[in-house]
């Protein structure tokens, strides 16, 4: 280890005892080792008919996806260059949702192909600067090849959907849900200036076991988890105007201790019946407002409960913060943080509130709101892990959905666009000339492990695959062909629906080139010792299962 130099024939300390270095191509193939085998472990998942994992996490809890982002969520890695890697999926998934295996897989290739270049004697610096050239090529015939499509033609938009949650064990309700979210992300969807936008966070997803994944619904609205509070109070209401409170519907106590000295029976209900006199003045002013139905953030007494279920109205106590907010968004009724402020004008509207009961639980589902700015997914499916699985696939579909409404481009799917992409790479890469020629083609053959892993996860042969495509792509129009996985054909993809948003691609593209770009610039890795966790006491007998983290290769 090399932390002692010298200087004019004295030794100088320079880093403390016990620091681990590793330098030039130990430091890159280390590094390369270990991002790679992220990039291996999540490379039977991609596609439709890839295989699924199962992740124990430290709690034992049991996971079965074949989500990039939930794998990666629930390993434990130590790695510092796999962490990077983690890093990516974790990008992918928070701005675009989806492609978050495509994005590993392709940074992990594009690392074990600079590995090959560095034996080549090729400087990191030139594959850096090569891929980035590459990357910023690549870009250009992504937008050059991207589609427009018709907002308002819901067929296409469900077909990204569907292409979406291909991958994802959802069996024949795939197109049950692929219309859903088409409709979810739609009625959310808010223009700003030109822009369109759409926050698949007002999309409110709620699970629950039981019934089938066909029986998984959108409200037009919000559905609160909680029950009527009160059992004289009507469980529905139609038209209904809806009081958002945030304040307690409670006497106020003081802030400090008071000590009142009542000495007969008759100040006791003087004083008694002022409460009283309170809190029956709070529900008249509900009353005048003109609501019929309250959801109240804080407590609701019990007299004032009473009060409000002998005036026929629907309460609710105890709502979460981000619940009020949507309700708000969705019935166009303003949250009130103080009773006396509350005026008609303040009222929310929905068609029918009512409280149902799914499974063994009661919920409040306030639903035909006008024009909900806010909506909700109510998921069913049989079992637990199925109803986990249906809503990591719902959240790819509306983020799908969502991506193309924002930014209106598809491109075709099954490995079409990236076998484009490697096509035109491999013409770009001799006007650049020199090294640097090297690293673009690189780039180039990584691209094309998309098209080489979909036909291996099927059972194809990757490279009959990969020489059907070349040919394909060389003629006109054949920048649409990929591999039908199901068929093992190589065909159009936009007549055989398999379409998904450019920006899916766009985002892996320029995340893979950065992580892998910064991985290869590092020449140097200076671990300082680690230090001695303190001793943890040993398990209690019958205590949950110990961690059983799956670790790359410790470093150092
Ligand atoms: N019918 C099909 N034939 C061929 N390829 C398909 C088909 N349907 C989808 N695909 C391809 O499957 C790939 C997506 O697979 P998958 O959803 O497993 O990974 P991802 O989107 O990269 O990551 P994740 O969904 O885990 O975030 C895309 O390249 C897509 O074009
Ligand atoms: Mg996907």
């Amino acid at each position: 280890m090399a932390y002692l130099t010298t200087h004019k024939g004295q030794p100088v300390l320079i880093l403390k005892e016990g620091t681990g270095r590793k330098r030039g191509r130990d430091a890159h193939r280390n590094n390369i080792t270990a991002t790679r085998i992220i990039g291996e472990v999540l490379k039977t998942t991609l596609g439709p008919r890839a295989m699924d994992k199962m992740v124990i996490d430290s709690l034992g809890d049991i996971t079965i996806t074949n989500d990039g982002a939930a794998i990666l969520d629930e390993i434990d890695v130590e790695h510092p260059a796999a962490k990077m890697v983690i890093e990516v999926a974790k990008t992918q998934d928070d701005e675009v949702g989806d492609g978050t295996t495509t994005a590993v897989v392709l940074t992990g290739e594009l690392l074990q192909k600079a590995q090959e270049l560095l034996d080549q004697n090729v400087h990191p610096t030139l594959i850096v600067s090569g891929y980035r050239k590459a990357a910023k090529k690549a870009l250009e015939i992504l937008e050059e090849t991207g589609l427009a499509v018709d907002l308002e033609d819901h067929e296409i938009l469900k077909t990204v959907a569907t292409t979406a949650m291909a991958s994802k064990n959802v069996g024949g309700a795939r197109d049950h849900l692929a219309k859903i979210a088409v409709e979810a992300v739609k009625q959310i969807t808010e223009k700003k200036g030109e822009q369109n936008v759409a926050d698949i966070d007002q999309v409110q997803i709620i699970k629950k076991e039981g019934k089938s994944l066909l029986e998984t619904q959108l409200v037009k609205g919000i559905i609160v988890d909680k029950e009527v509070l009160h059992s004289g109070m009507p469980k529905r209401m139609e038209n209904a105007r809806i009081a958002l409170i945030a304040d307690p519907l409670e006497v106020k106590k003081t802030e400090f201790d008071s000590e009142i000295r009542i000495r007969n029976p008759a100040q006791l209900k003087a004083f008694q019946g002022q409460e009283t006199h309170m809190l029956r003045k709070m529900v008249q002013k509900i009353e005048e407002a003109g609501a019929n139905v309250v959801f109240c953030q804080k407590g609701i007494d019990d007299l004032a409960q009473h009060f409000l279920a002998k005036h026929d109205m629907l309460a609710v106590r105890r709502v979460k913060k981000s619940d009020m907010e949507k309700l708000s968004r969705a019935t166009e009724g303003k949250v009130v943080t103080s009773l006396d402020d509350l005026t008609s004008k303040d009222l929310g509207n929905a068609g029918l509130v009512e409280e149902h009961k799914i499974g063994e639980d009661k919920m409040i589902f306030v639903e035909k709101c006008k024009d909900p700015r806010s909506v909700s997914i109510l998921i069913r499916a049989g079992l637990e892990r199925m109803v986990d699985e249906a809503e990591r696939a719902m959240h790819d579909a509306l983020s799908v959905v969502a991506d193309v409404v924002q930014y209106n481009r598809i491109v075709a799917g099954g490995g079409a666009v990236e076998s484009e992409i490697a096509k035109q790479l491999r013409e770009y890469a001799p006007k650049v000339g020199g090294r640097e020629q090297l690293a673009i083609e690189a780039f180039a053959d990584s691209v094309e492990i998309v098209p080489k892993t979909l036909a291996g996860n099927a059972g194809l042969e990757p490279i009959d695959i990969l020489v059907a495509l070349r040919s394909a792509h060389e003629k006109p129009n054949g920048y649409l062909t990929g591999v039908d996985v199901f068929t093992g054909k190589v065909v159009d993809m936009h007549q055989k629906g398999v379409l998904e948003p450019l920006m899916v691609k766009r985002q892996a593209v320029k995340l893979a080139e950065e992580a892998a770009s910064m991985i290869i610039r590092i020449d140097d890795v200076i671990a300082a010792k680690k230090t001695e966790a303190p001793p943890t006491p040993p398990p209690r007998p019958g205590a949950p299962g110990m961690a059983s983290g799956m670790g790359a290769p410790p470093y150092g």
